[in-house]
């Protein structure tokens, strides 16, 4: 199936809210992987079914340790847990400090999961720069999206971060701007950045901003939450994110190709 690399290129738009949201309503079966170097707020904001805490033992750092005799769905899920409402999540390493343990785990862990045979994967990357060490991730995504919001340094730096990106990753580019559904003249302005850019971006949504539907994705939330502009706006993003990543690509199959040569052990990754 499909990586979603989702990222930003500074600040705090709302990578880990989309996220949450568009995992909610993914139209296939889908893990939220947080592959944010900064830290879980999954595992902190989000609970098990029931209302138990998540167990924080439990994610990326695990995985870690256990995947490096080689990665495949049921390690991956093994080292997974559902929310309470059922999503599917990798839970992000607690501290920065922890991401030495990673060690050379970016790379293969973003090409497993780009090629799962369960379940669509949309990574939770966070901020990216060229240093960052989940910048792997990014690159064997089949999307890349760029969350951002409608203020002029937001666009700003997700203008240089496109510029920057377009030479690292050969996936399909998004970009999706955060914003009040009643100010759409603020969406436009970025659009018109975009234009007049000679970066392809093939997507473009718009995600409402709305606090009371965020709030939600934080452990506030009050209210239904299916009356939320937040979920009337992803569902049709989750929809078409999804049928634009259904189909695999020759960035896909370069890939893999790249990682296991003909001859080489399946799965197999140690002294990579
Ligand atoms: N669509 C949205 N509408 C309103 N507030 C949002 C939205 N998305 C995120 N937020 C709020 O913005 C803050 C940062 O969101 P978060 O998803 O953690 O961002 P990031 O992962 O980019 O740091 C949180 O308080 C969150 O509730
Ligand atoms: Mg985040």
């Amino acid at each position: 199936m499909a990586l979603v690399a989702l990222a930003s290129a500074k600040g705090s738009p709302g990578v880990t809210t989309t996220g949450l949201v568009l995992g909610a309503l993914w139209p296939r079966p889908v893990l939220l992987a947080e592959c944010d170097p900064s830290g879980s707020d999954v595992a902190i904001r989000m609970s098990a079914p029931g209302g138990q805490p998540l167990n924080s033992d439990r994610g990326l750092v695990s995985l870690a340790a256990a995947g490096r005799k080689g990665l495949d769905d049921d390690v991956i899920m093994a080292h997974s847990q559902q929310l309470d409402g059922g999503l599917d999540v990798m839970v992000g390493v607690r501290s920065p400090e922890q991401i030495g343990g990673m060690g050379g785990l970016w790379e293969p862990l973003g090409i497993t999961f780009n090629q799962m045979f369960s379940a669509d994967v949309i990574a939770d990357c966070g901020r990216i720069g060229p240093s960052s060490p989940q910048l792997p991730v990014v690159q064997a995504a089949r999307m890349v999206v760029l969350v951002c919001t409608a203020t002029g340094s937001s666009v700003a730096h997700l203008r240089e971060r496109l510029g920057q990106l377009v030479h690292h990753v050969d996936a399909k580019l998004g970009v999706l701007v955060v914003g009040d559904p009643k100010r759409r003249e603020g969406v436009k302005q970025v659009w018109s950045v975009l234009d007049a850019m000679s970066v392809p971006v093939q997507h473009r949504w718009h995600l409402a901003y709305d606090p009371a539907g965020a709030a939600f994705f934080d452990g506030r939330g009050q209210g239904r939450l299916d009356r939320t502009p937040l979920i009337r706006t992803a569902g049709d993003i989750a929809a078409e994110m999804a049928a634009a990543v259904a189909m695999p690509t020759q960035h896909d199959f370069d890939m893999a190709q790249a990682a296991f040569p003909p001859g080489s052990s399946d799965g197999a990754w140690e002294g990579r």
